[in-house]
């Protein structure tokens, strides 16, 4: 069983700045958990397709002939060079630049130039690696890199989530944006700050001015939290400050799912016309993603982790069809507004977390327990697959997917890396 982290302590500073401790969160958490990458609607075409990094690990998402979405390791099955180099774009054949193997969009080896004449070479053996996908009836395609039969059906991992998803109607939304980060901080770093709403006052002003900061709460799930807040109903009585401090032509509340309070009766506005008493389904879903989705637009969050020490944070930004493209400008002015005083909070905690002065903090039981829950989350994938490499007496890696093509002989020799990796023979790399 998993040790739990110290009640309402922070883990060690070591987590977030460690890159041995990185490299066994990629093999513990990223190559078993179920993470989102985009929305179907970025899809139009059979044969369009996206490459995108997650955590390390390159792949390809490509709308298939049979309509479904396929994702596929981006290494190609020869020796191993990325079979797509451009970010975007349409082709019914994935054709590597190297030595000319192609794949269709099943990602089917269909041609091995000069490979004709090699006897016994089979090309039902030598497709694209898939990489397992789940679509959600809501058009939310996540994926996950365990290659293994122990992988966590998607409903298991996130129980209950596809449900509480069907509250937002995702039909109604088309792409307008992406939006993207390069932060030098640990992944961990923006998600502790994404996990609760403390921070808000002193650091999010203008965000403080429309939902209620003290109402603010998060509601752990099954590897996911549901964010929520009362917002700032603008009425005749309590206009004032947002008003003031919106910029011209704009209101803040409007992308919370109020009309803009410029152009409307402020004092006809009820509650329950704008979906109840929470502004929107704002979601946390561990490991690497968050979504929020309002009346006017909606966004999720990919977060890329690169190493211990840099994080790329991408966004990808849909508004209702139809709207008034100013509130779109305005929601994403504001959304970049909010989440560039995240980066900054990130890039100077960082630095103090790893100057080696800092160990732990005291999390405050209510207002930060999204951060103790999603930490505990972090320390109970990490020790139980510890666990389980110590066992094993060598490296585990979920995502290996080469496994199956080696000969016994490329196993023994793959089985010598592993040990020294995990410090047996004299090595101390991971120091169990
Ligand atoms: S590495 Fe792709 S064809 Fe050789
Ligand atoms: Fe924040």
């Amino acid at each position: 069983m998993a040790a739990k982290i110290a009640r309402y302590h922070t883990l060690p500073a070591s987590w977030w700045v460690s890159e041995k401790i990185y490299e066994l969160e990629k093999r513990a958490i990223f190559s078993k958990s179920w993470i989102l990458t985009m929305h179907s609607s970025r899809f139009t075409k059979t044969g369009d397709y996206f490459r995108i990094d997650i955590a390390g690990f390159p792949i390809i998402l490509i709308h298939g002939k049979d309509g479904t979405i396929q994702a596929f390791h981006n290494v190609c099955r020869h020796r191993a060079y990325p079979i797509v180099n451009k970010e975007f774009g349409n082709s019914l054949v994935l054709g590597c630049k190297y030595h000319g193997w192609s794949y269709d969009t099943k990602g089917s080896l269909i041609k091995a130039p000069g490979f004709e004449t090699v006897p016994n070479f089979d090309k039902s053996v030598n497709g694209l690696f898939k990489v397992a996908t789940h679509t959600t009836r809501q058009g939310l395609i996540f994926v996950n890199f365990d290659s293994t039969p122990n992988i966590t059906p998607f409903h298991e991992f996130y129980k209950g989530l596809e449900d509480e998803m069907d509250e937002f109607d995702f039909g109604e939304f088309e792409y307008v944006e992406s939006w993207q980060q390069d932060g030098e901080f640990n992944w961990k770093t923006l998600l502790d700050g994404y996990n609760e709403c403390y921070h808000c006052p002193t650091a999010h002003p203008s965000f403080s001015k429309v939902i209620q900061v003290p109402t603010y709460q998060v509601e752990p799930r099954h590897n996911y939290a549901r964010h929520s807040a009362e917002v700032v109903v603008p009425d005749s009585n309590a206009k004032s400050t947002m008003v003031e401090s919106k910029p011209a032509g704009s209101s803040w509340s409007s992308w919370l799912g109020f009309p803009s309070s410029a152009s409307i009766d402020q004092s006809s506005i009820k509650i329950d016309e704008l979906g109840g008493d929470k502004p929107g389904l704002w979601l946390s879903l561990f490991p690497l993603n968050g979504m929020n989705c309002y009346s006017y637009a909606w966004y999720y969050m990919r977060l890329v982790p690169k190493s211990a020490g840099r994080t790329v944070l991408e966004y990808d930004i849909f508004a209702r069809k139809g709207e008034d493209p100013v509130k779109v400008r305005e929601f994403i002015r504001f959304l970049k507004e909010v989440e560039i005083e995240d980066y900054d909070l990130c890039t100077l905690t960082q630095k103090n977390l790893k100057n080696g002065v800092y160990g732990t903090g005291q999390l405050h039981p209510d207002k930060e327990n999204g951060v103790l829950y999603y930490q505990n989350l972090t320390n109970e994938f990490v020790m139980s697959h510890l666990e389980l490499e110590k066992a094993a007496g060598e490296q585990i890696l979920p995502a290996f997917a080469g496994l199956e093509a080696m000969n016994e002989e490329g196993k023994g020799t793959d089985k010598i890396c592993k040990q020294l990796e995990c410090g047996i023979h004299g090595s101390d790399i991971l120091s169990w």
